[in-house]
């Protein structure tokens, strides 16, 4: 079967700053996700999660094992998929219209119908009234709806979105989460987010893969075979919990075999 993304035994080491010293981010990763799924990955602070992300947008190289779009190796190449990292923030001496269209100028589309191709989206992701503000007149929960639009317009049909909800409050992240829901079933992309969140990971995924802590490794792979629309008050249902309490058994299990910073083998 060819999968719209996949990750084939992905190791990726980093030098340290002790003369002589690696870190493995990332053991043997193997994932795959099927056009139009909504796929999270879930693990420990610091198990290569964001590492893994930009390799798949190209921005870094694995020390081993392949990553295929539609079944072709796209290792080291930028542009393939829309990226959300971890830490996007628009420039806040550009208005939102003007952040947003950053990746239509990138693709070579002149100012003034980026602009217009933007303009037509905004209402969609609740930004009508906000184009002409400046990214500090935003709330966060607006600043994350723009950052996710300026993402969109990368127009892949794979998105890779790296804790986009980390820094909102409770109330605003959940507004948040159904608003991306939506979106999803609307734009058909294939996603693969990461989060903390296990509780986000269950409302928001067909499939869930846990991951160890560093050096990252799959511990297993879950099926979310909630039906969908779900909403936050899905949290209560059975069959949610009883998912919830299997991942967090994973989480925890997970981090008794941490494992330790390994000398480098000099020949
Ligand atoms: N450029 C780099 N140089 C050296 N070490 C790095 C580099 N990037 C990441 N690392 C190390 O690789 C490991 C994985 O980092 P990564 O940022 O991928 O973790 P993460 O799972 O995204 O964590 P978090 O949940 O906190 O965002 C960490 O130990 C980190 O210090
Ligand atoms: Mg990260």
């Amino acid at each position: 079967m060819i999968y719209k993304l996949e990750v084939r035994h992905v190791k990726k080491t980093f030098a340290t700053r002790q003369e002589g010293e690696i870190v493995t981010a990332l053991q043997d990763v193997s994932l795959s996700i099927r056009d139009g799924e909504f796929v999270s990955i879930v693990g420990p602070s610091g198990c290569g999660k964001s590492t893994l992300l930009d390799m798949i947008a190209g921005l870094s190289v694995p020390d081993d094992g392949d990553i295929l779009l539609n079944g072709t190796s796209i290792v080291s190449e930028k542009g393939h998929v829309s990226y959300m990292p971890q830490k996007d923030s628009l420039f806040p001496w550009r208005t939102i219209l003007d952040n947003v269209i950053v990746p239509l100028q990138v693709q070579g589309v002149r100012k003034k119908e980026a602009r217009q191709e933007a303009l037509a989206l905004l209402p969609d992701f609740g930004l009508e009234q906000f184009a002409d503000h400046y990214p500090f007149m935003l709330s966060g929960g607006m600043r994350q709806r723009a950052s996710f639009l300026r993402t969109y317009l990368q127009k892949k049909d794979v998105m890779l979105l790296d804790e986009p909800f980390a820094s909102l409050d409770a109330l605003t992240r959940m507004k948040m989460q159904e608003w991306l829901m939506k979106m999803w079933q609307t734009f058909q992309h294939a996603v693969l987010l990461v989060t903390h969140s296990v509780d986000e990971a269950l409302l928001l995924s067909d499939r869930i893969y846990v991951f160890s802590p560093r050096p990252g490794r799959v511990l297993t792979e879950i099926s979310v075979d909630i039906p969908r629309p779900r909403a936050a008050r899905t949290s209560a249902d059975p069959s949610f919990t009883s998912l919830k309490k299997e991942l967090l058994h994973w989480l925890e299990d997970g981090i008794s075999h941490e494992a330790p910073v390994r000398k480098k083998q000099i020949p």
